[in-house]
């Protein structure tokens, strides 16, 4: 019997969160492919598509790694401004799954240390053997990274069908022009975020927590007749 399509995307969408902890397996390039080839069904503006990936596997996500370790702590700015502050219902979600985050790795909330370190596993790309670089160009704008961010959802979710885990990382983009420099792209490439992937260490606490949603009535008005 078919299955539902419903319920696959249902089921696709509750499996997936954002993973932490990676096991130092490669994930076959085949599937590599056959994730890309997924997520570039994606829509666009225009069908402009403007994502483009640099993607590294094994060594060379070791070297970038060690790169990004010499560099760090000269951030460069990121290419598309960081949220300025989160007030309100936003600062309680951020705060919510921070504690979540420290709670699960038995981090106290005033051990600003101990955050910290948590906070530079994302240049460590928290040991995934894989990292994708979202880049857009300069010239499609807003609306260029909002094409990326639909390709970067889509990418999460043709990952979990694979079997992969994932977690999405702006903290990446801190380093826009480090890493525009390392990978050699033109200067109208901007990085949009990373994608740390591979397979999960189910067994790493920091893997061990599911984070919230709002219910549907505080996110959508619907008007009827
Ligand atoms: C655009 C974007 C940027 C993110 N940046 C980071 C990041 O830099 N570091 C990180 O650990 N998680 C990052 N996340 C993951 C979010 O914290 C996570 O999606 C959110 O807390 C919901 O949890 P879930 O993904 O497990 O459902 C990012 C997510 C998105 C969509």
């Amino acid at each position: 019997m078919e299955a539902d399509p419903a319920t696959v995307v249902d089921d696709l969408l509750a499996a997936r969160h954002s993973c932490r902890g990676f096991l130092d397996k490669l994930v076959p390039q085949d599937v590599l492919e056959q994730l890309l080839t997924m997520a570039q069904q994606s829509p666009s503006w225009c069908n402009s598509q403007p994502w483009q990936l640099v993607i590294t596997r094994g060594p060379a996500t070791d070297r970038l790694r060690a790169a990004l370790r010499d560099h760090s702590g000269d951030s460069d700015g990121p290419d598309f401004p960081f949220p300025e502050q989160y007030t309100g219902v936003y600062q309680q979600r951020r705060r919510e799954c921070g504690w979540q985050l420290y709670e699960s790795l038995g981090i106290a909330k005033d051990d600003r240390e101990a955050s910290r370190r948590q906070t530079l596993k994302n240049f460590e790309f928290f040991d995934a053997p894989q990292v994708a670089i979202v880049t857009t160009t300069e010239t499609l704008g807003v609306y260029g990274a909002v094409d990326c961010g639909v390709y970067v959802g889509n990418f999460l979710l043709a990952a979990r069908s694979l079997g992969l885990d994932t977690v999405p990382q702006a903290a990446i983009a801190m380093y826009s022009a480090f890493l525009r420099n390392y990978f050699e792209l033109p200067a109208d490439r901007k990085v949009v975020c990373g994608i740390s992937f591979g397979y999960s260490d189910e067994q790493h606490p920091v893997n061990g927590f599911r984070t919230s949603r709002a219910p549907i009535d505080e996110v959508a008005t619907v008007y009827g007749e």
